[in-house]
């Protein structure tokens, strides 16, 4: 499928997921084959105008990820068209925008999916943030922001005629945050309505759900969140079944050395530095690695994060969850890892 004039080799991308899809975890993704766009977790638009150091963090991605989207927080039009400028000076493929965070410390600020209440507004953000950029303009959005405004065919169409390359849609609604089942068929109603590419979000969680959906439901692709959280293989596994082929299976020791390995990228993550980062916006200040012990608990943080998803369904998962989250030391937690997951040492040395 194509976004504008970019090419994806597959249809399915990893979903943006504010904490979870850091530039560690895309590699990690990519490197497991089957996902054709990662998306970054989302960036305040404000933050990069203003050139923070943590907003630029979350902004960058190395070369390996490509093609990569950013996606951008925010609800005033020149704001976020100047931060879409930034973000094709870092280089990145796509710049998306936020149409569905309904975590009030964002929606209140006229931004995430409080735009969709404001259809108008919504594509005046859109048309700004075209008229600067050549890289595509994307949108995700929900289905709407409750059950009597499901006006996400409305806004589709109007943010495709402001200039918008392509949208996503999570098939709830805000006030459902993650509640109840996402609606296929009112995303397909969206992809009906419009001529771009329509992905659809929303409980993907085995390679077989992706393949169904790109057959049945009539969107171009599927966006896949926290079934990548729980099996980043999801996607080399969807590509497998779409041709026909075996799905191929994950060996516990497989799984035990993906979070070996991210502890691993996480470690050596050399935030802020010029390291084949394409990052930084003209003046903006870089920051100095955390100092040792701190980023060893950002680490820490980080596996506890993922492993609440990654243990899941997993026989004694459970456990391994309590374990990781009262694990103090990353040596501990490389060795609580290898002993639940039998990674033999060769492995790990490796
Ligand atoms: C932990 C978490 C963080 C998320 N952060 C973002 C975000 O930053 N931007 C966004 O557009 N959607 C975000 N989402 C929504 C997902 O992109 C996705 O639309 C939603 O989870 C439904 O898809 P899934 O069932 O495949 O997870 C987040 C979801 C989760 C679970």
């Amino acid at each position: 499928m194509k976004i504008g004039t970019l090419q994806l080799d597959h249809p399915v991308a990893l979903a943006p997921m504010a904490g979870m899809t850091d530039t560690a975890f895309r590699r990690l993704v990519k490197r497991k084959g089957g996902c054709g766009l990662v998306v970054t977790e989302m960036v305040s638009s404000e933050g990069l105008v203003r050139g923070i150091d943590r907003t630029l963090e979350y902004a960058e991605y190395t070369e390996e990820e490509r093609p990569v989207s950013i996606q951008i927080f925010g609800g005033d039009p020149a704001v976020m068209a100047d931060a879409a400028e930034i973000v094709q000076g870092m280089g990145a493929d796509i710049v998306d925008i936020n149409m569905g965070c309904p975590v009030p410390k964002i929606a209140k600020h006229h931004a995430g999916c409080s735009l969709m209440r404001d259809p108008a507004h919504a594509a005046s953000v859109v048309r700004a943030m075209t008229d600067r950029v050549r890289i595509p303009v994307t949108v995700k959005m929900r289905a709407g922001w409750n059950e009597h405004e499901m006006n996400a065919p409305t806004l589709a169409k109007m943010v495709a005629d402001a200039g918008a390359a392509a949208v996503a849609v999570h098939g709830r609604t805000a006030a459902q945050s993650y509640k109840g089942e996402a609606d296929w068929t009112f995303i397909g109603g969206v992809a009906n309505a419009v001529d771009i590419p329509v992905f659809g979000s929303g409980d993907c969680v085995e390679a077989g759900h992706v393949v169904d959906r790109l057959r049945d439901s009539g969107v171009s692709g599927v966006l896949v969140g926290r079934g990548a959280l729980r099996n980043p293989w999801i996607f080399a596994q969807a590509a497998d079944a779409t041709h026909g082929g075996a799905v191929r299976e994950v060996s516990a020791e497989e799984r035990g050395r993906f979070l070996l390995e991210y502890i691993e990228l996480l470690l050596n993550e050399r935030v802020g530095e010029q390291r084949g980062f394409r990052h930084a916006a003209p003046g903006a200040e870089t920051s100095a690695p955390a100092p040792a012990r701190g980023r060893e608990r950002w680490v820490i943080n980080k596996i506890r994060a993922l492993g609440s998803w990654y243990t899941k369904g997993l026989i004694g998962g459970s456990e391994l969850r309590t374990t990781i989250n009262a694990t103090e030391s990353i040596d501990a937690l490389r060795d609580t890892i290898r002993t639940f997951f039998s990674v033999s040492e060769e492995l790990v040395a490796g």
